[in-house]
Formats: structure tokens, C-alpha cells, sequence
């Protein structure tokens, strides 16, 4: 701050709160389509929508129902969206090795989206959660989720989707030192452009409930996942997660959840000025949902209010479920505010 206000009635702040265009003129932060990431969730078969119970609205498609979302996507302007995949559980195993096949689903999704749909970016979770019969990211022996062992399968992982076509990797994994690992691996095989957002400040939360739901991890998770997510209790962890992830070779980062750590949202972009996004999460999402079904809060304002406080704390970004709703009443011209 460099001056304090001048005393009332020098200044009075409702002159600029007078009209909607006094307040559209001197408004701060702007939302827009380019800020919307849209994570979807892809299942086998074909022609289907199947709703997510924890998450309404939320539908796990197939991969031609992808596709043709993911054309709405790119005609809207949505930039990129994030797939993750519901693995048949007859597909998990301890040793996750669905991950690494070149034709699963979530690289069979993002083969037939980027012949489609070419203008379109696709990111893909780096992570064994959704292979793991455990339902952990990582590979886990004898009740301990392994580290070194799996940025091995992480690697082979990162290699078959960006073979598949993947733009961007979001490694949200957690594991020690697999940004170097995927990064390395990438440049030595043809890869070096093929960007990495890490989940950086990813932190071991309750809000990722109804996500578990979605991509069918919830009833195989054996445990917690705080011995590698960071503590929700630390803030000065999380900054140094994403210098490391930085200094590894990481382009964007990635805090998570979003609403309850706006703080370092806004820490690490003052201290990184890096592209920095936010994962506005299922639990975020469902309580929003929750709340308007039984008509206890203004649905459109809230989720609009929401994605605003992220430009606010200095993203760049966000991903969001509520993305194509939101860039269809951004084509609208609908006002926010
Ligand atoms: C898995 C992963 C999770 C989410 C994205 N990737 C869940 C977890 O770590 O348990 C959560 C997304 C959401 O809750 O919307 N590595």
C-alpha cells in the first residue's frame, strides 16, 4: 500500500459503487473463458452419460461422448480439458501396470480427441490412483506407499500419454522427485515440448470425496493419503513444494483444493510470478450443488462469486466443473456481477 485513502468525506468509496458501470469500470479482476480448464471424466462403452452421484451434473462418459464434449469445449473457447479416467476394476492391480498401457482408456480418449478435436489442449493426471487396486497414487508394499519405485512406473506413464497426444502433464501424484523424472524423460524422447502444470501444493484433503467417487477409487482406497500430500495445517511447505517443482522442470503449478487455500494461491504466485492455477475440487463443487438444490444459496451467483476469488488471489487459472456451464453464460454476454 503506498497511501492510505484520504479521510471521509475527501473520499467517499460508494462514488465507485453508484452504478453497474461505475462498478464495471473500476472492477479489478475479470473472469473469462481462457481462465476455464474442464476436468472430465471418461469410462467405456459407447453413447453413454452416466451421472455422478456425489456430483450433480457430473457425468462419466464415454469416449465418443468425450469427443463430442470436448468439440462443445473448444467451440465455447474453452481452452483445455483435463481427462481422468474410471477404470474398470477388473483393470486394477498392485502394481498399477494399466497406467502405463499405451491403448487404456484415458489414452484411447485423448487419441480419438485430438483427431477431432485438434484445437483443443489436453492435460492428463500423472498418477497410479485410478490403476492401483490399493487406490493409492503410488505403488504400495506392505501397507507403505513407495517412493523411488514408483516414479519408475510414473515415467512409463508420462511417456505412453504424451505418445497418446497429451499437451500438458499434471503430475498430482505427490511422490519425491518425479518432475525431474518425467521431465528428463520427456526431453530424451522426443517430448521436450509437451508442458508440465505440477500439482505442487497438493494437499492430503477431504475435499477430493466425490472425485474418489467418480473415477471409482473411493471404495479401493486403503488408508490415507498423508504420508505423501502436504499436511492441510502448512503453508510454507507448500511454497517450497513448487520451488522444487519449479527448479525440477515444472512450467505451471497447481495448488489444491482451491477455496480453502486462496491464501497460497496468492503466496505462491507473489513469490513464483510463475503461471499458477487452482483445482476448485469435487468436494468445492458438490457443496455448491448441495446448497442450491435445496435452495439454501443463488447457484449462478455462488459458483461465478467462486471462480472470481481465484483471478483475485492471482491465478491464472482454474479447473473447474463448473467450466462449460460458466464459458456458455460468458458467450452470452452474461453479466456477472
Ligand atoms: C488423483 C487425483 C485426485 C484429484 C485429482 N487427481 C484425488 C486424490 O488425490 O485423491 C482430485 C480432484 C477432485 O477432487 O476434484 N491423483
Amino acid at each position: 500500500m503506498s497511501l492510505p485513502p484520504a479521510p471521509f468525506p475527501a473520499a467517499r468509496a460508494r462514488r465507485l459503487r453508484r452504478t453497474d458501470w461505475m462498478r464495471d469500470l473500476t472492477r479489478e479482476t475479470v473472469l473469462s473463458t481462457e481462465d476455464l480448464i474442464w476436468p472430465l471424466f471418461v469410462r467405456d462403452g459407447e453413447g453413454i452419460e452416466e451421472p455422478v452421484a456425489s456430483m450433480p451434473g457430473v457425468m462419466r462418459r464415454s469416449v465418443d461422448k468425450v469427443v463430442e464434449a470436448a468439440n462443445e469445449a473448444a467451440n465455447l473457447g474453452i481452452p483445455v480439458i483435463a481427462l481422468f479416467p474410471y477404470t474398470d476394476p477388473a483393470n486394477k492391480t498392485p502394481d498399477a501396470a494399466e497406467a502405463t498401457n499405451p491403448d487404456n482408456l484415458v489414452n484411447r480418449a485423448t487419441r480419438a480427441i485430438k483427431a477431432a478435436v485438434p484445437d483443443i489442449g489436453i492435460l492428463l493426471d500423472v498418477a497410479l490412483d485410478p490403476y492401483n487396486s490399493d487406490g493409492h497414487d503410488g505403488i504400495v508394499r506392505d501397507g507403505v506407499v513407495l517412493n523411488d519405485e514408483t516414479l519408475m512406473v510414473l515415467e512409463q506413464q508420462a511417456l505412453v500419454q504424451a505418445e497418446a497426444g497429451a499437451d500438458i502433464l499434471g503430475p498430482s501424484d505427490m511422490m519425491d522427485g518425479r518432475i525431474g523424472v518425467i521431465r528428463r524423460a520427456l526431453e530424451s524422447n522426443d517430448f521436450a515440448d509437451v508442458a508440465i502444470m505440477s500439482y505442487s501444493a497438493k494437499f492430503a484433503s477431504a475435499f477430493y470425496g466425490p472425485f474418489r467417487d467418480a473415477v471409482g477409487a473411493a471404495g479401493a482406497l486403503k488408508g490415507d493419503k498423508k504420508t505423501y500430500q502436504i499436511d492441510a495445517a502448512n503453508g510454507d511447505e507448500a511454497l517450497r513444494m513448487v520451488a522444487r517443482d519449479l527448479d525440477e522442470g515444472a512450467d505451471m503449478v497447481m495448488v489444491k483444493p482451491g477455496m480453502p487455500y486462496l491464501d497460497i494461491c496468492r503466496r505462491v504466485k507473489d513469490s513464483f510470478h510463475v503461471p499458477t492455477f487452482a483445482y476448485q475440487v469435487s468436494g468445492e463443487y458438490a457443496m455448491i450443488e448441495a446448497a442450491a438444490q435445496n435452495g439454501w444459496i443463488d447457484r449462478e451467483k455462488v459458483m461465478t462469486e467462486a471462480l472470481l476469488s481465484f483471478k483475485r488471489a492471482g491465478c491464472d487459472g482454474i479447473l473447474t466443473y463448473h467450466a462449460f456451464e460458466v464459458a456458455q453464460r460468458l458467450q452470452r454476454g452474461m453479466d456477472f456481477l
